[in-house]
């Protein structure tokens, strides 16, 4: 007897619209297969989330992004690879942090080059500042980690100076791994010659 064929990905597959924003998703049910939860806040066209979610098909992967173009460009790419181990949601980051995903449910999340907003008028739109740390860390499992990366040095030093008056986080060394992927926007910096500033936080109990 032949088994039945697997139903092939779609963008739509891929693409996650939750029945209901007012209250916490059940994240778990999104993937066929259990595994940790790692979120790419502000995937832009996904070059990082993607080839993340190709490395590890025993990790599950959240990309949130605002711009429906980037959001289908991202679906489009994880249906042609067959990754039923990432989805795409169209959703503002702070809102999908503080609100829709359950505390505890992620084991790492992925800043990567957040828009810098240079001018001292608009810094107030900066997705790194404490209510986002917050809202980030409910959502971590304890020892579960926030990666930040920027090429912008004034946004890294607000950045670091928001981290340092925060509560319930440690610092830890950036693995070195030459073959990680790089994101769209960081690839064009490297290009560029202009450096990248990391920093990697570990969620602690209190
Ligand atoms: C500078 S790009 C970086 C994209 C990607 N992380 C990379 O490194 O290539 C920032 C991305 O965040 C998205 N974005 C900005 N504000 C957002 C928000 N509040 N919620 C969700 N996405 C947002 C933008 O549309 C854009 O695609």
């Amino acid at each position: 007897m032949s088994t039945p064929a697997a139903t092939p990905l779609t963008p739509d597959l891929v693409h996650w619209i939750p029945a209901s924003i007012l209250e916490p998703a059940s994240v778990t049910e999104l993937f066929p297969q259990s595994g940790p939860l790692c979120v790419d806040y502000g995937c832009g066209e996904g070059a990082f989330v993607v080839a993340m979610a190709k490395r590890h098909p025993e990790r599950n992967f959240l990309a949130t992004e605002r711009l429906a173009g980037r959001v289908e460009k991202v679906c489009r790419n994880a249906a042609r690879l067959g990754l039923s181990n990432l989805r795409v949601l169209r959703l503002e980051n702070l809102y999908t942090a503080k609100f829709l995903l359950p505390p505890g449910s992620v084991a790492v999340s992925y800043v990567s080059f957040p828009d810098p907003w240079p001018k001292r008028a608009h810094q107030s739109r900066r997705l790194v500042q404490p209510e986002f740390l917050a809202a980030v860390r409910r959502t971590l499992a304890v020892g579960g980690e926030l990666r930040l990366k920027t090429d912008d040095l004034p946004y890294f030093q607000w950045m670091e100076k928001v981290v340092a008056e925060a509560v319930g986080w440690e610092r830890g060394d950036w693995p070195e791994d030459p073959a990680e992927p790089l994101t769209n926007f960081e690839a064009r910096f490297i290009a560029q010659g202009l450096p990248i500033h990391k920093t990697r936080l570990l969620k602690t109990e209190a």
